[in-house]
């Protein structure tokens, strides 16, 4: 196994390891218990923030690649792409939902249920669809100047650091703009 898939792989591990204790949580929906919202609440921020945005354009890249030196690979290259901007979303309406009842607000159970229960089983399928079928086609696919091309291709998209970085993002304004504050008076203080 190459770096890059035992490495990949090693990922998709610890993704499937929260999603058992996700599965954990929903559980309590069926037995009439109380479900731990803080801790369904921070597997979801976590899966939001890195897979969606590392992983999964990570991924996108090489599933591109190997659709172009395999064409039978297509359908199912363009599958999981598909899936990558599902999970997405269904992640960030979740999120939204879990955090709304962390909130107080008045969230019907079934409705939190329900969207738990779809992203955990969305989300095993996806994963399982990538290590039965993609990963060991990658592997025998894509040499080590397509793996260099990969992380070329991924760097040149990445949108680097959302607070300090050229492409900062609108949700940060406040925060550049306390800092700015913050180096305005220290700089008259001298
Ligand atoms: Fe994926
Ligand atoms: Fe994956």
């Amino acid at each position: 196994m190459s770096g890059q898939i035992a490495a990949w792989h090693a990922e998709h591990l610890n993704f499937a390891r929260l999603l058992r204790l996700f599965e954990e949580q929903v559980m309590r929906f069926a037995a009439a218990e109380t479900p731990d919202y803080d801790l369904m609440r921070d597997i979801v921020f976590y899966l939001n923030n890195f897979p969606d945005v590392h992983h999964h354009r990570y991924e996108d890249e090489v599933f591109e690649r190997v659709a172009r030196l395999d064409a039978s690979l297509r359908p199912l290259a363009d599958r999981l792409v598909q899936e990558h901007r599902v999970i997405a979303a269904c992640g960030a309406r979740l999120l939204e939902l879990v955090e709304s009842v962390i909130g107080g607000a008045v969230v019907a159970r079934a409705e939190v249920e329900a969207a738990a229960a779809s992203y955990l089983v969305y989300y095993r399928a996806h994963l399982e669809a990538e290590e039965g079928r993609m990963l060991p086609r990658v592997a025998a696919l894509l040499r080590e100047a397509d793996w260099q091309e990969v992380a070329e291709a991924v760097t040149r998209k990445s949108r680097g650091d959302p607070l300090f970085g050229p492409a900062a993002e609108e949700r940060f304004r406040r925060l550049r703009h306390e800092i700015e504050r913050e180096a305005a008076g220290a700089a008259a203080s001298r």
